[in-house]
């Protein structure tokens, strides 16, 4: 089963092959926002795959597009919602997604920020 690890929160879970890096933070409750509930029509979800990026799915024309929108966007950059995991692999959440997440969940600020402080 591979196994993701998100960076900045030094958070790390097993999935099932072939879920998205989406569901792997929710899994765990890393700060990954999700503004569209994950059906690719915002950016909020935007990651930066730093280890394993062949490890996950090719990217779609739809995911592209949708990318075009994020900010800082990088050749490693994908959509956590669109992106399956078939292998080990590192993440971290961009800066636009982790506020998102903030934004839609006041509630868990304090541990979100307390995460990233370590
Ligand atoms: S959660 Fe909106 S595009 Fe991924």
């Amino acid at each position: 089963m591979p196994r993701v690890r998100f960076i900045k929160e030094n958070l790390e879970v097993e999935i099932e092959d072939g879920q998205t890096i989406l569901a792997a933070a929710k899994k765990i409750h890393a700060p990954e926002g999700d503004r569209c509930g994950g059906v690719c029509a915002c950016s909020t979800c935007h990651v930066y795959v730093i280890e394993g990026f062949a490890k996950t799915s090719e990217i779609e024309d739809e995911e592209f597009d949708i990318l075009d929108k994020a900010f800082d966007v990088r050749s490693i950059s994908r959509l956590g919602c669109q992106a399956k995991v078939h292998g080990d692999i590192a993440v971290e959440i961009s800066d636009e997604s982790f506020q998102a997440f903030l934004d839609e969940h006041p509630d868990d600020q304090v541990a979100a920020l307390a995460l990233r402080a370590k």
